[in-house]
């Protein structure tokens, strides 16, 4: 039986195929068009999905929306309403993208795969999140928590999953959201709402708490972890541009202006930057204030959070959580949950935002509604397309690019952590793209973490990236322990796909200046032989001949592009990057000089 699970018109489009209830391939659509974070209907990824399985639209047996239109349709009309004539603004709005094919998804589906229409069902956005996280974990019975800015109604769900059930036991609605609440700060802090949410996590240890208490301003907090938002600051439930208004500008002082460079008295002036300005002390001091502002808001998502699971774990007794929804993303707060709650074990699955709805929606219906039983679990996150050798080769030929070509794997990986070894940074392309917004080994670029200009090398010549943002370390997970604070790597899955940010060890901090973040932590990704066996491999050499077998894992991607999908775009940023060397399949490309 062939389930396709499709979630669009809002984040992150995506499609995701089950056959049999095994997951075939999953992707997200901005892979295949190069728009970051398309939205649109996931044609692409839907088409990917059925090559992958060799199938056409017509034997799908089931298609299912992550989300259901009409309720969420509702949602915003009702809110229009209630706020009129503020919200004329956003009534006229929602008029103009509602009355178009987000309304008639059904229509959209049947007219693009040719399906009838007792084949195409609907999920709801929460519980899309909740199956995406529980019905391919390894557990047979856990706790589920769910946290985003908004689906139809729900901003949060609480529940339990168990077998092929799941039940929502409460949750939180419209317009209070934790999602939504750390969407305003981005916009605040001038970061684009859906992209910048890292960014403020990265600013984050730059700061100090200090203004908790005027965010618990805006916010009453339930024993349980409920939570009422004072919408007297807001606007996000009012207009369709605008977060927050003049009384929050009253508690917190005007915005940062977006784009204004980045550095505290702590970070000093990058080197990548022009010559300092000569009002530094000035402008530090100024970020230093948006930096305790990040600092506060981070804070007070992981108290609430940290309060939401532990009411969770105290309602449902179980020792396993399960979490999805944007704000699972937040891999700060996701291990200050694993540390501060009775909770032993979490699984979050590596798309954990909306296009991960998808995933959800496909595992929704083929378990929950079609009582199939459960028969996957998600080791790994590489469900995206790949390109045979042949077809590397092929392209290499009819551009005519020079390149060694490696029969034996050794070979490549020796050649790859000899130049890795001089400094030199890797775009490293191989299989399947990941699935979800990290790359975890098959499009990555990497580099050596012992260097302290590491950071700064990357940063200047191939992501021209904030300076606050830290690169994530990639270890084999046999020795992640000796490098990093996370008790047993090995029974843990968030670490797998970088949603764990845990302390640098002590001795480590100097050893490793390249992924080690202001604070002393590092987003660390632990790499598994079974899973990755290439990736795996080369850490590993390259700890043979440096001592040390971690590398700096950062996105093969120019700052504001998709992660690459094909070996043409990987050449084209390996191009127009500083990058020294890429590996293509088994070809390596050095620069000529
Ligand atoms: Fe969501």
């Amino acid at each position: 039986m062939h389930v396709l699970g499709i979630s669009c018109f809002y984040h992150d489009a995506a499609a995701a195929l089950l056959s049999d209830g095994i997951l075939v391939a999953a992707a997200e659509e901005e892979r295949f068009t190069r728009k970051k974070h398309d939205s649109d209907f996931p044609e692409n990824a839907i088409n990917f999905c059925l090559r992958r399985a060799g199938i056409d639209a017509a034997q799908l047996d089931y298609v299912v929306f992550y989300e259901k239109p009409f309720i969420k349709f509702e949602r915003i009309l009702f809110t229009a309403m209630q706020t009129f004539p503020k919200s004329t603004g956003l009534f006229r709005e929602a008029m103009k993208n509602w009355l178009t094919d987000k309304l008639w998804i059904k229509g959209v589906v049947k007219a693009k795969l040719g399906l009838a229409d007792d084949k195409i069902l609907f999920s709801e956005h929460h519980l899309s999140h909740a199956a995406s996280a529980f019905l391919c974990s390894p557990f047979d019975k856990a706790a589920i928590l769910t946290v985003d800015g908004v689906g139809e109604w729900a901003t949060a769900t609480l529940g339990v999953g168990d077998g092929t059930d799941i039940r929502i036991s409460s949750e939180i609605r419209f317009p209070h959201s934790l999602g939504l609440l750390y969407s305003v700060f981005t916009a605040f802090l001038g970061f684009e709402v859906n992209e910048g949410e890292y960014k403020v996590m990265g600013m984050a240890p730059y700061g100090f708490p200090r203004y908790v208490d005027k965010i618990y301003q805006m916010i009453r907090l339930g024993d349980d972890g409920s939570f009422w938002l004072d919408m007297d600051y807001f606007e996000y439930h009012r207009s369709p541009s605008r977060a927050f208004n003049a009384k929050f500008e009253a508690l917190f002082g005007p915005p940062r202006r977006p784009e204004q460079p980045f550095f505290t008295r702590t970070s000093g002036y990058p080197s990548y930057y022009e010559s300092p300005p000569f009002n530094f002390d000035e402008l530090a001091r100024q970020n230093e204030y948006y930096a305790d502002i990040a600092a506060s808001i981070q804070k007070v998502t992981e108290e609430v959070m940290i309060k939401i699971a532990t009411h969770l774990h105290r309602a449902t007794g179980l020792r396993r959580l399960c979490m999805a929804g944007g704000v699972a993303l937040n891999s700060v707060a996701n291990s200050k949950i694993l540390r501060d709650t009775p909770f032993d074990e979490i699984y979050i699955q590596p798309a954990a935002g909306d296009s991960g709805g998808a995933l959800g929606a496909a595992l929704y219906a083929y378990h929950s509604l079609l009582r199939q039983p459960r028969r996957f679990v998600m080791e790994h996150a590489y469900w995206g397309e790949e390109f045979s050798e042949a077809a590397i080769h092929d392209f290499l030929k009819t551009r005519q690019i020079p390149h060694e070509s490696f029969d034996n794997q050794d070979r490549l990986v020796s050649r790859s952590v000899e130049l890795l070894e001089q400094g030199k940074v890797a775009g490293w392309f191989q299989g399947r793209f990941e699935w979800g917004p990290r790359a975890l080994g098959n499009r990555s670029i990497l580099a050596d973490p012992r260097r302290v200009e590491m950071k700064d090398i990357v940063n200047v010549k191939i992501k021209f990236r904030e300076p606050f943002r830290p690169f994530a370390p990639s270890v084999i997970e046999s020795a992640s322990e000796k490098y990093f604070s996370l008790a047993l790597p090995q029974n843990h899955y968030p670490n797998r796909f970088m949603l764990y940010v845990v302390p640098v060890n002590d001795a480590s901090q100097d050893l490793l200046p390249a992924i080690t973040h202001v604070d002393g932590t590092a987003r660390v990704q632990t790499v598994r032989a079974e899973t990755a066996p290439l990736y795996y491999q080369l850490i590993e050499t390259f700890g043979q001949a440096t001592g040390v077998p971690v590398l700096v894992n950062t996105s093969f991607n120019l700052r504001g592009e998709p992660i690459v999908t094909t070996p043409d775009q990987a050449f084209s940023t390996f191009s127009n990057s500083g990058l020294d060397f890429l590996v293509l399949g088994n070809s390596l490309i050095t620069k000529c000089r």
